[in-house]
């Protein structure tokens, strides 16, 4: 028997005779790792002469090749052993609860807005929309804010620039200059414009002003209603203003107070505010707001709407009339569910989603109260 034949015999026997992982590394490091005895053998090689070498080199490697399959056989055959073995031992609880999936939640924004649909829904209004990225024409002009008005300002107003010729060709041709549009009040001559007259709408939608504090972010949302008809006149306005907004609070008790106002859009315009009390620090709606205790605040814009706008609308003033409102959403959200800070709705933290989010099954529906249940 050769050298090389009884290194390979005792290596393979001490592979085979490992207790465990570690005693076979260990084996491992000897034969070939860099000191190792294989290792130096592989070495002797260079110091050769050329027949020498021909001899020997295939039988060293031949001892290098057994050597590492026995040590990978030994190392198969351990983890196969161990991994039987772990199943035969281990069992699993099927009886322990499931953790709980995460579910996600309906933002107060969207209950808000789907309180909002339901309660018009039930009054015969539909749901109108329009693009967010608006035309300066369907923005303003059409809603009688001349050139000089001052909401047109750059600092009040997200404009885009207009690259070039074709660019303003373009813009020109979807309503002029575009912008992030600043009220949903472009959507009332949008919908005259597409369906004329009659109509009752309300369009629920982002809006965009360079503005920014604990009660102003540069996007927020409002509803614009809109209802043009024969005969409308401000009782209408009066009715269906208190009526949503009872339904919406559910409160009976919600007292509004109508005041003189101005708005391009409307002729003549009202300011629309509500009484209520502070209760602990928060703002409770319901009273007079000239009651003991309570106070006024202002809610809503709206008015009858200015002839010059029924005209742009593709109407003739003469036969149709009507009246709009416009209203923060994320203020409506605010005061019927309690936050204070408007920031914190759009900042994306889970845990106030969590908090103040609302369950997917919490379908607003009038029968039940529009609100959603805790
Ligand atoms: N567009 C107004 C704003 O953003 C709100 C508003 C006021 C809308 C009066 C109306 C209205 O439709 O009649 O401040």
């Amino acid at each position: 028997m050769s050298d090389y034949t009884t290194l390979e015999a005792d290596a393979r026997e001490r592979i085979a005779g490992a207790a465990d992982l570690m005693a076979l590394e260990t084996l491992r490091v000897e034969f070939l790792g860099k000191q190792g005895s294989i290792s130096g053998l592989l070495k002797t090689l260079g110091t050769m002469s050329g027949d020498e070498r021909l001899e020997k080199g295939p039988k060293i490697q031949g001892l290098r090749q057994s050597i590492s399959d026995a040590l990978a056989e030994r190392k198969a055959a351990m983890e196969a052993a161990a991994l039987a073995e772990r199943l035969a031992t281990e069992t699993i609880d099927l009886t322990l609860p499931a953790p709980e999936a995460p579910t996600g939640s309906v933002h107060p924004v969207s209950q808000v807005m789907d309180e909002l649909a339901e309660i018009f829904a039930d009054l015969g209004f539909s749901v109108a929309t329009g693009p967010e990225i608006e035309g300066d024409w369907y923005n303003f002009t059409a809603l009688n804010m001349p050139e000089s008005h001052p909401a047109r300002a750059m600092h009040d107003t997200f404009y885009f620039p207009a690259h070039d010729a074709a660019q303003a060709d373009q813009d020109h041709a979807q309503g002029g200059r575009m912008l992030l549009r600043t009220h949903t009040s472009p959507v009332q001559v949008r919908t005259m414009l597409a369906e004329g007259a009659p109509l009752r709408i309300i369009a629920p939608g982002r809006v965009y002003r360079s503005d920014s504090d604990a009660t102003h972010t540069p996007m927020f949302h409002q509803i614009e209603g809109l209802v043009i008809d024969r005969d409308i006149h401000l009782g209408h306005l009066k009715w269906t203003l208190e009526t949503f907004l009872k339904a919406f609070f559910e409160r009976e008790d919600i007292v509004l107070r109508l005041r003189p106002s101005y708005f391009p859009f409307t002729e003549p315009s009202v300011e629309v505010d509500v009484g209520f009390a502070l209760v602990d620090g928060k703002r409770v709606l319901g009273g007079s707001g000239d009651a003991p205790g309570h106070a006024w605040m202002e809610l809503l814009g709206s008015g009858m709407v200015n002839r010059k706008v029924i005209a742009l609308g593709g109407l003739d003033p003469d036969v149709w009339q009507g009246f709009a409102f416009g209203v923060g959403v994320d203020r409506l959200a605010m005061l019927k569910y309690g936050m204070d800070d408007l920031r914190a709705f759009f900042d994306g933290d889970v845990r106030w989603l969590r908090h103040y989010g609302f369950s997917f099954l919490d379908q607003p529906t009038l029968s039940a109260g529009v609100g959603a249940r805790a």
